[in-house]
């Protein structure tokens, strides 16, 4: 079921929000943008699932937000009242959800913490683990927010006005709650009149770089100009970049770093121009369980998103091979520093993670 609106800005729009009166998860049908703009309201486990895995929702923090309303959702609908019964059916929804996209941790982060709440939970009455499955998830939404704007506040500390700022991909407000991870001291800069002036790539295959970045920012009067991915070496050789703000899906312990397929590119060649180039990273996208880059599964996805789609005729010959990671890693010699919600982390980052950790337990 689906709503289409056309007058609004997009920055109106939430990106993921829940309606508990019609038992809904609403999302922007990210894939239509920027031509229409699309609620999707999704109620059953297999319309949430695709809705990820289709990238209605997408960019990680908005998939982990997204996840957490959704397994609350269909909590609310299992009718077992013994807790036994109901945690299976709740860890069941939790598992098939789960498994829609591998690489960003905030899935699996955001489904475990929802999961916690009913192991911790268990000897109240099932009503009362639902009502806190749905505070949590509302919480979280909070909290993202809140995160993505001490980001900003961090990361514009590494820039200066009039500075020019490329991205990659679209860790803006589409993909988080507000204000985004990479877009956030962006639009912090913009509230203060820094006049950034922002580069964003297109991001093939999917475009979110064309089709989100550069249309969030322009609907925020940022000045932005956009690029094919292989163009990120003529404007920093130009001398026009001060500083790549990018964002991530999983960050490992030694601060390899998962991003959009193309960010290592941007990366090297950012290390070689002595362009510094900043990850964007909530606590929530370190991974302390994943050693490192190479441990971390990448996401493939379908073949026509390469050859086919966006295109009005096919752009390869029929039955090409077609390989389409969505993701790939980033050495973290090639990061200049990690910002976070808690502050801007320098390597060696396995020891600059475990310090920002220990603190945040005492
Ligand atoms: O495949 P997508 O569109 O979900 O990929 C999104 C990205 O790679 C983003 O940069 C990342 O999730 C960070 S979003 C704040």
């Amino acid at each position: 079921m689906h709503d289409t609106e056309e007058t609004k800005n997009i920055m109106e729009y939430e990106t993921v929000a829940l309606d508990d009166e019609d038992s809904a998860l609403v999302v922007i049908d990210q894939t239509k943008l920027p031509t229409a703009t699309e609620l999707l309201h999704l109620h059953t486990a297999q319309e949430i699932w695709d809705a990820i895995y289709l990238l209605k929702v997408r960019g990680a923090p908005a998939i982990g937000v997204a996840a957490a309303f959704g397994v609350y959702l269909l909590a609310k609908g299992i009718d077992e009242q013994d807790y036994e019964s109901f945690y299976r059916k709740f860890c069941e929804y939790k598992d098939y959800l789960n498994s829609a996209r591998p690489t960003a941790v905030n899935l699996s982060w955001a489904l475990a913490r929802m999961e916690r709440v009913c192991a911790d939970n268990r000897e109240l009455p099932v009503a009362k683990i639902k009502q806190k499955l749905k505070e949590t998830a509302v919480a979280m939404k909070e909290e993202d927010i809140r995160v993505c704007r001490a980001i900003g506040e961090h990361g514009l500390s590494l820039v200066k006005p009039g500075d020019g700022i490329l991205t990659h991909c679209n860790a803006g407000q589409l993909a988080t709650c507000k204000y985004g991870t990479a877009t956030a001291p962006i639009y912090l800069g913009q509230e203060r009149g820094y006049h950034f002036r922002v580069f964003a790539d297109e991001t093939r295959p999917l475009l979110q770089g064309a089709r989100l970045t550069a249309y969030e920012l322009q609907a925020s009067g940022v000045d932005v100009t956009l690029l094919c991915d292989n163009m990120c070496s003529a404007v920093m050789r130009n001398g026009w970049i001060n500083a790549v703000f990018v964002g991530c899906d999983r960050v490992a312990a030694n601060g390899d770093t998962a991003n959009k397929i193309g960010t290592s590119v941007v990366a090297a060649v950012a290390k070689r121009c002595h362009v510094p180039f900043y990850v964007c990273a909530p606590t929530s996208t370190i991974d302390m369980d994943t050693p490192t880059g190479a441990d971390i599964v990448i996401e493939e996805r379908p073949a026509h998103e390469v050859t086919d789609m966006w295109y009005e005729k096919p752009m390869a010959p029929a039955g090409v091979k077609v390989f389409n990671p969505a993701f790939d890693v980033t050495d973290n010699d090639l990061i200049t520093a990690i910002v976070t919600e808690h502050g801007v982390l320098r390597p060696p980052y396995t020891a600059a993670f475990r310090e920002l950790f220990a603190s945040l337990q005492n």
